[in-house]
């Protein structure tokens, strides 16, 4: 049985929810790895849909066990809130696996993001999680573990609230109702709490299928993404070593999940962005609006560069592409192949957010189509301009689209040769 990940090949919100979901019925572990209540993965199945934000989606599937690995930013309270909407659809509880040593999100982290003005400026998902881990390299976090030590936690409380009144903070932060819901988290999780690592390599070593679900997208990797404005986590396949502690070269299989388009939420750079009829066809007929924030996101054309770069950076195996429904009605399908630079064609992905900001890019115009993809479910049956716009992608990114998505139910994936 394989070790997969599950990767975002964009800037996020590529529907890898629906793909882990469906990839993970036979798994025995459904790990995540990055990021915390910021991620937003959608499922729609028997019981309805389910908006996961830090719970596995593969452990909605009975006998698959839900790891929160410890490079997660984790939020208990809303963690319980997901946990409580979960059991409110009839579902039944998920069997979760948490790492002792994930950084916790505290109250003061969603304060700060506001009082440092990061919300407003990279427009993230105000969260919390930048300041969690910030924290984490600032050696001044919270971890699960630390909760056995109550003392421990109010000095790492009082500690945090003196800092923000250094900064000018002067409203009542409820340093002791924190204390006590931490213990009380602490006291349900029981034993809950340990032992994911070795399970994750035992299970690795006896073959067991085993999923990485990865949160964010490549473009928005702290390190690979389009920095500043990115996440700060390790959305790549290397965020599987560095948040869940197991050797990469594990994995049988590394997927990609991207737009047969693009999105982007937040500021920051977005070359093929289309404020024009065709991105509004996107948003609306994509539904593009944010999973966690509601926010609209920014619609585009497909970005090869983009997508080349993620494909190179994550050793991606094979492609997903979604969500090739929404372009259905288009006249034609802009393929961005190249950037132009101060004049210069360039083909490569740049480090600078101001370079990739100056960059015009160089289309490629398929024809468009008109049937409606919606019941196809063999790669023969799809129309051949669509086809032509897989073979176009395979060509220029040197990876296989192994798979196509043509609506948002699990049925509507479409495998290919
Ligand atoms: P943060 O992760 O809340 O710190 O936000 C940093 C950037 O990442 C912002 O541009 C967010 O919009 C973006 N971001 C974070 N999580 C997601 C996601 O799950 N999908 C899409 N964008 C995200």
């Amino acid at each position: 049985m394989p070790a997969l990940a599950v990767l975002g090949a964009q800037w996020g919100d590529e529907a890898k929810g629906k793909v882990a979901h469906v990839l993970a019925r036979d798994a025995q572990f459904s790990v995540r790895f990055n990021g915390g209540p910021n991620a937003g993965h959608t499922v729609q199945d028997g019981y309805g849909m389910a908006r996961m934000h830090q719970v596995p989606v593969g452990a909605l599937h009975p006998g698959c066990v839900g790891v929160l690995a410890h490079g997660m930013a984790l939020d208990l309270w809303a963690l319980w809130e997901e946990l409580e909407d979960l059991r409110e659809q009839g579902r039944p509880e998920p069997v979760l696996a948490f790492s002792p040593r994930v950084h916790l999100i505290l109250p003061h982290h969603k304060l700060r993001e506001e009082l440092e003005g990061s919300a407003q400026r990279i427009g993230t998902t105000r969260r919390g999680v930048g300041p969690c881990y910030e924290d984490r390299a600032a050696r001044r976090g919270l971890r699960l573990a630390d909760l056995d030590d109550e003392k421990g936690v109010r000095n790492t409380l009082e500690r945090a609230v003196a800092e923000l009144r250094v900064r000018g903070y002067r409203d009542e932060l409820p340093i002791e109702q924190t204390v006590d819901a931490l213990l009380s988290f602490r006291r349900e999780l029981g034993e809950r709490v340990g032992g994911v690592r070795d399970r994750l390599e035992h299970a690795l070593s006896e073959g067991k299928y085993v999923l990485f679900e990865g949160a964010q997208g490549a473009l928005l990797d702290l390190d690979w993404g389009t920095y500043p404005y990115v996440t700060s986590s390790t959305t790549t396949v290397h965020g599987v070593g560095w948040g869940a502690g197991i050797r990469t070269d594990r994995l049988d299989r590394v997927i990609g999940v991207c737009k047969a388009y693009t999105t982007r939420v937040g500021e920051g750079p977005f070359p093929t962005e289309d404020r024009g009829p065709s991105g509004r066809h996107m948003r609306d007929v994509g539904r593009e609006y944010g999973a966690t924030t509601g926010r609209p996101r920014r619609c585009g054309w497909l970005d090869l560069v983009a997508l080349r770069y993620a494909c190179e950076i994550n050793g991606l195996t094979e492609l997903v592409m979604s969500k090739l429904d929404v372009l259905t009605g288009l006249s034609e399908v802009w393929l961005c192949d190249a950037y132009r630079i101060a004049g210069t064609r360039q083909e490569h992905f740049p480090t600078r957010a101001a370079e990739l900001s100056a960059a015009v890019p160089v289309y490629e115009r398929l024809p468009g189509w008109r049937a409606d993809l919606s019941r196809k479910r063999t790669g023969d049956d799809l129309p051949r301009p669509v086809q032509r716009l897989v073979s176009f992608v395979e060509d220029r990114v040197g990876v296989p689209v192994k798979t196509v998505s043509v609506g948002p139910g699990e049925e509507q994936l479409v495998a290919l040769g």
